[in-house]
C-alpha cells in the first residue's frame, strides 16, 4: 500500500511577492543537495497566481514544480471577471493545482463544481492535489468517514486518468490551529481511503494520499512512522524556508 515516493507540498495560500523568489530558491538549494539513500522526494510549491510566471521563469534550479491554489472550471476563455482558468495556469508553467481546498469549501465550493474543476484540470494535464477532510462537528459526529467518501465519490469519476490526483486529507479542525490527529486515527483513515478509493475506481494501484494541517517541523516525526501517509501538503510552515526544509530533514531523520 505504501509508495516509495514522497511529497512535499507548499501551500502559500495568501502570501509572497516577487521578494519571495528568495525563499523558492533556498527549499530548490536545499532539494538539490539533500540526498537520503533509497528516499525520494518531490518538492512542489504551490504560490499565488500572480508568481507562477515569475517563479516558473526565475527559479535557479528545477528541483521544485510550481503549482496553482485554485483554477476555474470553465476550459476556454469566456466572461467570469477576475477567474483565471486551468488552462492559463499552465501556459505560466504551472505543473500542479490544489482544488477543493477547505477554504474555497467555505466560500461555497461544492463537491459538484470541484468535479468540474477536477475534470477541465486533467484535460489540461495538470497534477490535482485534492483536498478533503471533515470539519470538527463532522468529527464530532462520527462523520469523518462519511465525509471524505463523499467528497471523494461528488468530485472524482472512474473516467478521470486517476494518476493525475492525488488526494490530500486535511481535516479542516487541524489547518492552521496546530491540532493534529491521533495516529491511530490516522491510521485508520489513510488505509480506509486507499482501499475505498481503489474498490470505488476499480485501480490497482492505491491512490497518492498526503496529510494536511498544522505540520511543522517538531511533529512531522509523528506522521513519518505512519508508512501510508505519502506525504504532506503544508501551508503556514511553507512560507519559511527554515520551517519547511527543517520539516524534510526531520522528517528523514
Ligand atoms: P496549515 O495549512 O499547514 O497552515 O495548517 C495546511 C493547508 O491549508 O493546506
Amino acid at each position: 500500500m505504501t509508495n516509495t515516493l514522497k511529497y512535499f507540498i507548499g501551500n502559500w495560500k495568501m502570501f509572497g511577492d516577487f521578494n519571495s523568489l528568495k525563499i523558492a530558491n533556498q527549499i530548490s538549494n536545499f532539494s538539490r543537495h539533500f540526498k537520503k539513500k533509497g528516499k525520494k522526494y518531490k518538492v512542489v510549491l504551490c504560490v499565488p497566481h500572480t508568481l507562477l510566471n515569475y517563479f516558473n521563469e526565475k527559479l535557479k534550479s528545477k528541483f521544485v514544480s510550481i503549482g496553482a491554489q485554485n483554477c476555474h472550471y470553465y476550459q476556454n476563455y469566456g466572461p467570469y471577471t477576475g477567474s483565471i482558468n486551468a488552462n492559463m495556469i499552465k501556459k505560466v508553467g504551472a505543473k500542479y493545482v490544489i482544488l477543493g481546498h477547505s477554504e474555497n469549501r467555505i466560500e461555497g465550493e461544492t463537491n459538484h463544481l470541484i468535479k468540474k474543476k477536477i475534470e477541465s484540470a486533467i484535460n489540461q494535464k495538470l497534477n490535482i492535489i485534492f483536498c478533503i477532510g471533515e470539519t470538527a462537528k463532522e468529527k464530532k459526529r462520527g462523520k469523518t468517514f462519511l465525509t471524505i467518501m463523499k467528497q471523494i465519490k461528488g468530485s472524482i469519476s472512474k473516467k478521470y486518468d486517476l494518476n493525475k490526483i492525488i488526494i490530500a486529507y486535511e481535516p479542516v479542525w487541524s489547518i492552521g490551529t496546530g491540532k493534529i490527529p491521533k495516529t491511530l486515527e490516522l491510521k485508520k483513515i489513510f488505509k480506509f481511503i486507499k482501499i475505498k478509493f481503489k474498490k470505488t475506481f476499480k485501480t490497482k494501484k492505491p491512490p497518492v494520499v498526503l496529510y494536511g494541517g498544522s505540520v511543522n517541523p517538531n511533529n512531522i516525526r509523528i506522521f513519518s512512522s505512519i508508512s501510508d501517509i505519502d506525504g504532506f501538503l503544508i501551508g503556514g510552515a511553507s512560507q519559511s524556508s527554515k520551517k519547511f526544509i527543517d520539516i524534510i530533514k526531520n522528517y528523514y531523520k
